[in-house]
């Protein structure tokens, strides 16, 4: 990327919520994770880079978080501004009051709002309402930030994201939808394999295949998961009960059976596959213990990388 066009990159993502993966271009997801990569070989070398001196990111929370919560906390401590933890049964939220109401008064205040809440509509409707970036840190319906630290990851280990193959197994979530989006706009090939009953939503599928047949990336979405995992690079899975799901675990569990990614399953991808998981796991459910705690698991790396994908999505959004 020429020094114009990163000029030219900057000046189009400041002031944009991030709310989907869909919403920016392949070239602007490149260079944000070209940025993170940046910042985190900076915070590495000890340099101290604060672009967001006295800014202020009020994170709402309508649901649990060990990653999201400390990852985005940390990265604004970082960039040198100060985060404000709500908890939705705390705000009036909780109460009632609207989400446009909420919206308009805490732009008031803050320089940046990230949710994490049940349904995508409120993130739309917060991002409406709002006059600062709106950041979606998870929604039923989609989890970008998550996927911004896995392609990253993904490239740091295999050195390339074009041409790289992804076999998601398991449950149609929010999780394998930003999968989707993500690399159909990054010329990825990606394969997911779910049971009947619990395969992608029909619209992400659709809107995936037409950016990838743009990208030179490709979208399978199969029943049999020999047929997804087959040659994969990365073998991903997540939970097959989300959260708000907990009622289900058990007839999930049931539905689900033979799509746990284990060391007979992995046969099929590369000898030199990597495996990955957003995480939280749960051993012996969607992943065998000695894949997920394996050589060829980064589920770590993945992990870290959350907080330095954050700080490029905000220190260039906000
Ligand atoms: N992967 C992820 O979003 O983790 P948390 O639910 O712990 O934030
Ligand atoms: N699909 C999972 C992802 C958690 C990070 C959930 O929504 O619970």
């Amino acid at each position: 990327m020429t020094e114009a066009t990163m000029e030219e990159m900057a000046t189009s993502l400041k002031g944009r919520d991030f709310l989907s993966l869909a919403d920016y271009t392949g070239e602007e997801l490149r260079y944000l994770i070209d940025l993170s990569i940046r910042m985190k070989k900076q915070h590495k070398a000890g340099e101290i880079v604060q672009p967001l001196k006295g800014k202020t990111l009020g994170m709402i929370f309508e649901k649990s978080s060990t990653r999201t919560r400390v990852s985005f906390e940390v990265g604004m401590y970082q960039l040198g501004g100060h985060a404000l933890f709500l908890s939705k049964n705390d705000l009036q939220l909780g109460r009632g009051e609207t989400v446009w109401d909420t919206a308009q008064v805490m732009s008031r205040y803050l320089d940046g709002i990230m949710i994490r809440t049940f349904a995508h509509r409120n993130v739309i409707e917060l991002a409406r309402g709002s006059t600062v970036p709106v950041i979606n840190g998870l929604s039923d319906l989609e989890h970008p930030c998550q996927v911004m630290a896995d392609y990253q990851t993904v490239l740091e280990h295999k050195g390339r994201l074009e041409g790289i193959k992804i076999a998601y197994i398991g449950d149609g979530n929010n999780m394998v939808h930003s999968l989707m989006i993500g690399a159909a706009k990054l010329g990825m090939h990606i394969a997911v394999a779910s049971p009947e009953g619990y395969e992608p939503d029909a619209d992400v599928t659709k809107v995936s295949k037409e950016n990838a047949a743009q990208s030179g990336g490709t979208v399978l979405v199969c029943r049999d998961p020999k047929e997804a995992i087959a040659g994969a690079d990365i073998v991903y899975t997540d939970v097959w009960a989300s959260m708000g799901q907990e009622e289900e675990q058990e007839k999930r569990i049931k539905a689900f059976r033979g799509y746990q990614i284990d060391e007979q399953l992995a046969k099929y991808a590369k000898s030199d596959y990597l495996f990955m998981h957003c995480l939280p796991a749960h051993r012996g459910e969607e992943v065998s213990e000695g894949v997920i705690d394996g050589d060829q698991s980064i589920i770590f790396d993945q992990a870290e990388n959350r907080l330095h994908a954050q700080k490029a999505i905000m220190a260039a959004t906000m």
